[in-house]
């Protein structure tokens, strides 16, 4: 098949609402919408779900020094397989993004091997170069570490106030990583989720909304609890990101002394997973958070082993599979994985309507067993193995075919700014 397309069509594409029409795909965007004319390309949909694609706004590529957890090209092609063609990766790398220069060198590597568009955030550090970094293009800032995490230190509360107040006068978004945490013996998944607890994370949420300007744009990254997200929602308008692993993973889901399931914030008991699928309504945006470390070193001693859960590939599947059970709607896979985040980070939405990005992936209507060996990820684990996810079938990125059945195909990714779109 011929990854260069002119024109796309795809064919016979429900629209949420309940209309049936052709999409017309040029020059990256959708250039029609109603009954095709010419085409280089058409695609029949009437079996399959169209979705725009999605923007995972929380994942860690790694790459560097730490290529052997991940690169660009393992982590992105991992996204295209799950359905998500933009990911903004996080600054907490070795070294952390802390300088307009790393920056540039952050968005070089990425664009020489990345398989899907990316942002790339702005480390924000007592020392870091904020201003350098927003000019430089940065998509936002952080995840501000409020308290420490694998690969992150926490700043002072005179930091985070100082570094909060810079960023509002240059208009950027802030992104938090909110958790207060205490000392103590780190050695089991209840042990982690007491000095991690969800306490610490609602006071560490009050301690941000006290720190930071009213003009601030917030956005809270992986909220772990039903509680936290009303806090939230009852004090401002910062926006909400839950995780797949919060939703779909919990303390009863792993044996106590399991790293697997050691991230931060930690994994909730059963009936806190449950209260916030309650919160569903108040969720923004689904993000991966994928960061992954390798079996080796997630087999070691649980005070050891580092925090964190691979998921850019199988988030989308995942929340695919309860549409298809019937439990959320499609309209709601579609707000909160591509359409919020695109609106929150200020990019081109991908969609149906002429103007918008082309990136659409194509769904079976039904699942399949999830296998780690199958999602491209160098992490080589996941904790969903087993489970059934609805995979795409042909994921089409700036109306390009990026992904067809399993091989991923480099078309022409693109770095994205912050608040734009480069065409
Ligand atoms: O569990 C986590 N792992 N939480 C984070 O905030 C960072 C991440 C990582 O980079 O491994
Ligand atoms: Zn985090």
């Amino acid at each position: 098949m011929d990854p260069v397309q002119d024109v796309l069509v795809l064919r016979d594409v429900l629209i949420p609402g309940g209309r049936v029409c052709d999409l017309t795909l040029a020059d990256g965007k959708v250039t029609h919408l109603g009954s095709s004319g010419s085409a280089d390309r058409i695609c029949k949909c009437s079996d399959l779900m169209v979705l725009p694609a999605g923007v995972d706004m929380h994942v860690h590529m790694r790459d560097g020094s730490q290529a052997y957890k991940e690169d660009w090209e393992s982590g992105t092609k991992s996204a295209l397989a799950g359905g998500v063609t933009v990911v903004v990766d996080q600054p907490n790398t070795i070294p952390q993004i802390t300088t307009p220069e790393l920056l540039a060198d952050r968005v070089a590597l990425a664009g020489e091997h990345s398989f899907c568009h990316f942002g790339i955030n702005a480390g924000v550090t007592p020392e870091a170069d904020l201003t350098g970094m927003a000019k430089g293009g940065a998509m936002a800032f952080g995840e501000t570490f409020a308290g420490p995490s694998s690969y992150g230190e926490a700043l002072s509360r005179t930091d985070l106030h100082s570094a909060l107040t810079r960023i509002e006068e240059l208009d950027g978004l802030a992104t938090l990583h909110a958790e207060m945490v205490r000392e103590g013996d780190d050695t089991s998944l209840p042990a982690h989720d007491r000095l991690r607890s969800i306490s610490g994370e609602r006071a560490a949420v009050q301690m941000i909304m006290e720190l930071a300007p009213p003009d601030l744009r917030l956005h809270f990254c992986h909220i772990s609890a039903a509680d936290t997200v009303s806090d939230i929602r009852s004090t401002g308008n910062a926006t909400i990101e839950v995780t797949p692993h919060h939703l779909f993973l919990s303390l009863e889901s792993f044996q106590s002394e399991n790293s697997y399931g050691k991230v931060n914030p930690s994994l909730r008991t059963e009936k806190e997973r449950k209260r916030l699928w309650g919160c569903w309504e108040q969720i923004d945006v689904v993000a991966s958070d994928h960061a992954p470390h390798t079996v080796s070193e997630k087999s070691s001693s649980f005070e050891k082993a580092p925090s964190g859960i691979p998921g850019v590939g199988t988030m989308i599947p995942l929340l695919m599979t309860e549409v298809i059970k019937g439990r959320i709607s499609l309209a709601d896979v579609i707000y909160k994985t591509s359409v919020n985040p695109a609106r929150i980070l200020g990019i081109l939405p991908a969609g149906y309507e002429p103007g918008m990005r082309a990136d659409f992936a194509l769904y079976p209507k039904e699942g399949t067993p999830i296998h780690a060996d199958e999602i491209f990820s160098k992490a080589g684990w996941t904790p969903y193995e087993g489970q059934i996810g609805v995979f795409p079938e042909l994921v089409l990125m700036s109306g390009e075919v990026a992904f067809d059945n399993g091989t991923c195909i480099r078309t022409d990714p693109r770095w994205m700014q912050g608040r734009g779109y480069i065409p």
